[in-house]
């Protein structure tokens, strides 16, 4: 009742308001302030976004530079727009106007919903923020409705707006392909329009991720200058078009893509679009990071406050080939190292079809009985007589055309019509999750495996191809411009009810590596497989890009086999921990191929990182020397959050001088703490920094530094920091 009159008072201020004085809607976080402002006219600007701002008076004097704060198509403006309407008479001008605003604050989180209308139709947009104070962080996203007498058609439906002033702008993105994911890239900006974009409906972070970084006047810096970063909450396409116009403002728009997706919304009908998340930061991108890991860690990974267990993976040590003894004795070697969850992927499933390769058998979710003939129970049993929990791979979105699935409902496939041949990838096809039956079959296919052995504790979930053969039996003949929309759509409402289900089960997105990398699929797993490529070298800088947005709590990362599967690149056992203990541990090969150093040293690795998983996983991270930088080195330190622990892990990448060092100072710890450093996860008693164990200061380790010796390439040294006094 009081807040009913609490939002009613608003509304009435903001009416009287508006005919007299600029009104402005502040949308704030402790060191944040995005802020509207209704003009005489009654339309929305955004007249400020960035740091915390206090006294808002004079701000008005400088909305003349910013555009409307969401800028429709019509309104006179040739500038990226978003939101574009065809009305249901066929005009397509859009021109917006403040109608009231609400807005409500309990405890860390204050939301906001500005009501928007068209002048001259029942075509209205609320824009609704959700902003989290101890984070910094706001989400972003619009409601579209309307009441008029036939259907309106979207062509650009955009979760967010949001605009800069600056002198320049440096734009960091992450960009790649299968086995490359996530490839930072930093670039100027220069007057146009630059997008990032997917246009491939599902595996959609492969390429180009839903997430980027802006620096205001000038390039940016890990602990200095302005940066704003952004990540989209969705999993299918999206774009995001950064304009630099002739007066240098720097206009962002994100949201859905809406290439080939013309969308038609019946009257009283709501779009809802996916959130956009955003912090800003004057403390440099990592300040950033921190306040988006944080923030998803709290609000948008399941389980964020849970230790991820450390995994052994079937996959490189066995592929497709394997039977029951071999799996046991993959369990045996996983066990004796200290590993805690075995998963069986790819290979287990299909009779008819036998899952003997890629090309059959997906879609058959039947346990194979030639490879596994006392069935999965018999491996669940083995896993947990030997202390470890079970997991499996499934991918269930996916057929191959050889399987009993496509004999049985060639009409559940994604299919271009017209009898056009199928576009094949991975020699498999796509399953229309925009069809409800589709939905059901996949919540069963898990549904059944989970209910029939409910000791499985961990489903990797795996897609492994993009839409390219567009279209859908299911979706009317005008609807087909929705299907890369609501196959999305489909595809959250499955794992909606299977996490509901099972709350308890853990999930990894994959998609061939790093191809659902992204916080919508964040919302139902526990994890991403950030890529395929296993190579410590290669790892690095993936991880690097990865943990700019997404925090290293979720970023599963395996010591593999050497030579590498993937690129052929010889590396110490010792580098590939060092490399994979920076995010979720895990280990990729058979135990059974290594010898007895190397399973003592493996043993010994999984043992250091289970006693400092709390600050890898729960701490804040910090970037200290770029791989990108091209010196040669890298290093990367955890502090947890009381500032008395940390984690500090070097990495030498090239051939270095004689005399030359790792030179690095440390971030994020107290200043005027004494900590105990002590090298780590060593693989000799040889001293890489001149010393077992020493004191020193917080302010030494940051200001001044410490030097490590590494010379050679893919060597690596790992520091644990005690806290003292
Ligand atoms: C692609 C995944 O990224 C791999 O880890 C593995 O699960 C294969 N698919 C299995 O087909």
């Amino acid at each position: 009742m009081i807040k009913t009159k609490a939002v009613f008072i608003v509304m009435i201020a903001c009416f009287i308001n508006s005919k007299l004085l600029a009104q402005f809607i502040h949308i704030k976080t402790q060191h944040n302030s995005l802020i509207f402002q209704v003009d005489s006219n009654n339309k929305l600007y955004q007249t400020h976004y960035g740091k915390y701002i206090n006294q808002t008076q004079g701000l008005e004097k400088m909305t003349v530079v910013f555009n409307e704060a969401y800028p429709s198509f019509g309104n006179g403006s040739s500038d990226e727009v978003a939101v574009m309407a065809t009305h249901s008479d066929g005009t397509m001008v859009t021109d917006l106007f403040y109608v009231s605003h609400e807005q409500n604050k309990q405890a860390n989180l204050q939301s906001t919903v500005i009501h928007l209308k068209d002048e001259k139709k029942d075509f209205y947009v609320d824009l609704h923020f959700n902003a989290y104070t101890a984070e910094d962080v706001i989400e972003q996203w619009t409601t579209i409705s309307h009441k008029e007498n036939k259907e309106v058609v979207l062509s650009q439906y955009a979760s967010s707006a949001v605009g800069f002033l600056a002198t320049n702008y440096y734009l960091s993105h992450f960009h790649g392909s299968h086995s490359k994911e996530m490839m930072f890239a930093e670039e100027h900006l220069t007057n146009g329009v630059k997008t990032i974009e997917t246009k491939r409906g599902v595996r959609t972070t492969e390429y180009e991720n839903p997430s980027f970084m802006l620096s205001l006047n000038g390039k940016a810096k890990e602990n200095e200058g302005e940066v704003i970063a952004g990540a989209l909450a969705w999993t299918g396409n999206f774009r995001f078009a950064f304009q630099l116009d002739d007066k240098n403002r720097c206009q962002i728009i994100s949201g859905i893509n809406p290439f080939a997706s013309d969308y038609k919304l019946k009257a009283k009908e709501k779009l809802e679009t996916p959130r956009m998340v955003l912090t800003y930061s004057d403390e440099g991108k990592n300040r950033a990071s921190i306040n988006l890991h944080r923030w998803i860690k709290k609000y948008n990974l399941r389980a964020g406050d849970q230790a991820r267990s450390i995994v052994l993976n079937s996959w490189e040590g066995a592929y497709f080939s394997f039977d029951a003894t071999r799996l046991k004795a993959m369990m045996d070697g996983a066990a004796e190292m200290g590993v805690e969850t075995f998963v069986l992927d790819d290979g287990w499933f299909g009779n008819k079809y036998p899952r003997n390769n890629a090309r059959a058998g997906l879609g058959d979710w039947q346990v194979n009985q030639k490879k596994l003939p006392a069935g999965i129970e018999d491996l669940i049993q083995y896993a947990e007589s030997k202390g470890m929990r079970f997991g499996i791979w499934l991918e269930p979105e996916m057929v191959n055309l050889r399987s009993e699935l496509a004999e049985k409902h060639p009409e559940w496939i994604i299919q271009r019509k017209n009898d056009r041949s199928p576009l094949l990838e991975r020699n498999q096809l796509l399953l229309d999750l925009s069809n409800p039956k589709v939905q059901e079959f996949v919540f069963n296919v898990i549904d059944e495996l989970l209910t029939s052995h409910p000791r499985i504790a961990y489903v990797k979930w795996d897609a492994n191809r993009h839409v390219q053969n567009f279209g859908s039996t299911y979706l009317e003949q005008d609807k087909q411009s929705h299907l890369f929309v609501e196959y999305t759509k489909g595809l959250e409402k499955v794992l909606e009810r299977l996490v509901k289900k099972y709350s308890r089960t853990i999930f990894q997105a994959c998609a061939s590596g790093g191809g659902r990398v992204d916080l919508a699929s964040m919302r139902y797993t526990h994890e991403f497989w950030a890529s395929d490529n296993t190579d410590p070298y290669e790892r690095l800088f993936t991880q690097w890009g990865t943990n700019h947005i997404y925090p290293p709590i979720a970023t599963a990362a395996h010591v593999t086999k050497s030579p590498n599967h993937q690129t052929g690149r010889q590396t110490s056992l010792k580098f590939r921990f060092d490399v994979a203990m920076g995010g979720r541990l895990g280990m990729e090969l058979r135990p059974e191929d290594m010898d007895e150093e190397e399973v003592k040293f493996a043993k010994e690795a999984i043992a250091t990182y289970k006693s400092i998983r709390p600050i890898i996983q729960f701490g804040d991270l910090y970037r200290l020397l770029s791989p990108y930088d091209q010196n040669g080195y890298a290093a990367l330190n955890y502090v947890s959050e009381n500032k008395k622990e940390a984690i500090l892990i070097t990495y030498s990448l090239n051939h270095h001088r004689r005399y030359e060092r790792c030179f690095v100072k440390m971030a994020g710890l107290n200043p005027d703490a004494v900590y105990e450093v002590e090298e780590i996860n060593k693989e000799s008693n040889k001293s890489v920094i001149g010393f077992d164990k020493q004191l020193v200061s917080g302010e030494i380790l940051m200001d001044r530094g410490i030097w490590v010796d590494l010379r050679k390439p893919l060597q690596s040294a790992v520091f644990q920091l005690t806290e003292t006094n």
